[in-house]
């Protein structure tokens, strides 16, 4: 019986294939390569001895689908494939409803298909919108800002009808927080194309050279030193969350939202000192006007994870930076 990880040439896919293969687990990556490098394959294999099965395949071509669940019997799917640029999803909404929502609507018909039921999906934090107050808690109302947003809620209220519909169904949605970090072997980490929107590739990027100044998002929210506060949590705890999940699989029927953080928040000035504290580089930065769609905190209640998966965060803040930056320093450009 093999894992099927649609997506896991990705960030947070690529970490995931480490943990499991690490377990012994039958690992097959379906990934179309949008946003990865066939680089990764060879990296993974450096650290765990194994070269994971790679399908070169899109979700939102069924035939494709049709044809890893035919060549390997799947027993389960971790679903990462999706695009998850927040700027650009609001300039091509389209493109993220048709590539995440009918990708994974494709992807969920081909599992039905060969009796394939048990599933984990890489849902976010965004899911709770700009209403709620922190700690998020999974029971809070859900709404979304921005498409890319909007296809993370309709795919979680797809799965939620899907399982209601037929009970064989085994569902975890996990909402991630602010995933963040590389293995520790600095051979895999995140690897965005062109200049990174969010906030540790950029500063990482600033620390490296490639960057000349960060951005600060606004310094007048209603936080400790008026900056944002985000919820990071380090790649490699992330990756053994989708560990318990799968786990938990057989055990669980329905559909399940879990949040995936450490239930502390950082602000970006405390990012900053503490890139510069581990890093020995200078961080220049300008204060500049808030980010639209900004929010001033976001953190998470990790209850229900530690409570229905066992699982906590085991990786603080100096860990999940200095691992940042032996990747961004052993591999200024990424995997080129
Ligand atoms: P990533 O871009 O590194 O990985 C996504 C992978 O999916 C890429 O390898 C890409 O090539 C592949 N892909 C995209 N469209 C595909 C398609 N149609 N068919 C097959 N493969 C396709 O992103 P990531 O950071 O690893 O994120 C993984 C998942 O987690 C995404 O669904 C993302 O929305 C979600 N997520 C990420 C974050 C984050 O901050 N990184 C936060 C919350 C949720
Ligand atoms: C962003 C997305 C969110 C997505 C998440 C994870 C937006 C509005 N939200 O969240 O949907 O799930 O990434 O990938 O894009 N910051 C700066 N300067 C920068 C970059 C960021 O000051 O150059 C600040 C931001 O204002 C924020 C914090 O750093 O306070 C973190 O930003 P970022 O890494 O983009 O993550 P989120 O905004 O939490």
């Amino acid at each position: 019986m093999s894992l099927l990880l649609t997506g896991g040439m990705g960030y947070i896919g690529s970490h995931t294939v480490v943990e499991l293969l690490q377990l012994n687990q039958e690992v097959v990556i379906f990934d179309n390569l949008a946003n990865a490098s066939e680089a990764v394959l060879a990296r993974i294999e450096k650290i765990t001895g194994q070269q994971p099965k790679f399908f070169k395949g899109d979700i939102c071509n069924r035939e494709d689908l049709e044809q890893v669940f035919t060549e390997y019997d799947i027993d389960a799917v971790i679903h990462f494939a999706g695009l998850k640029a927040v700027g650009e999803s609001t300039q091509i909404p389209l493109s993220y409803y048709h590539n995440n929502v009918t990708g994974s609507v494709n992807l969920f018909d081909v599992m039905a298909k060969h009796n394939c039921k048990r599933l984990v999906f890489s849902s976010s934090a965004t899911v709770y919108g700009e209403h709620n107050q922190s700690p998020l808690i999974e029971t809070m109302p859900t709404s979304a800002t921005n498409p890319y947003g909007q296809t993370k809620l309709m795919i979680e209220l797809i799965l939620k009808d899907l399982a209601k519909s037929d009970p064989e169904w085994s569902i975890v949605n996990l909402r991630y927080f602010n995933p963040i970090g590389a293995h520790k072997s600095g051979l895999i980490g995140e690897n965005p194309k062109g200049i990174p929107n969010n906030l540790l590739p950029y500063v990482a990027q600033v620390a490296v050279g490639h960057l000349g100044q960060l951005s600060v998002f606004g310094d007048d929210y209603d936080t400790p030193d008026g900056t944002g506060v985000r919820d990071y949590i380090h790649v490699v705890d992330l990756a053994q969350g989708h560990v318990k999940a799968l786990n938990k699989l057989s055990e669980l029927s329905g559909c399940h939202a879990i949040n995936l953080g450490t239930g502390n928040g950082t602000s970006v000035l405390e990012i900053v000192e503490t890139f510069k504290a581990i890093s020995g580089k200078d961080i220049p930065y300008q204060i500049v006007p808030r980010r639209a769609g900004d929010i001033a905190t976001v953190f998470a209640d990790a209850t229900k994870a530690q409570e229905l998966l066992g699982w906590q965060t085991q990786l603080n803040l100096n860990a999940m930076i200095t691992d940042t930056w032996r990747w961004q320093s052993n591999n200024p450009n990424g995997y080129e």
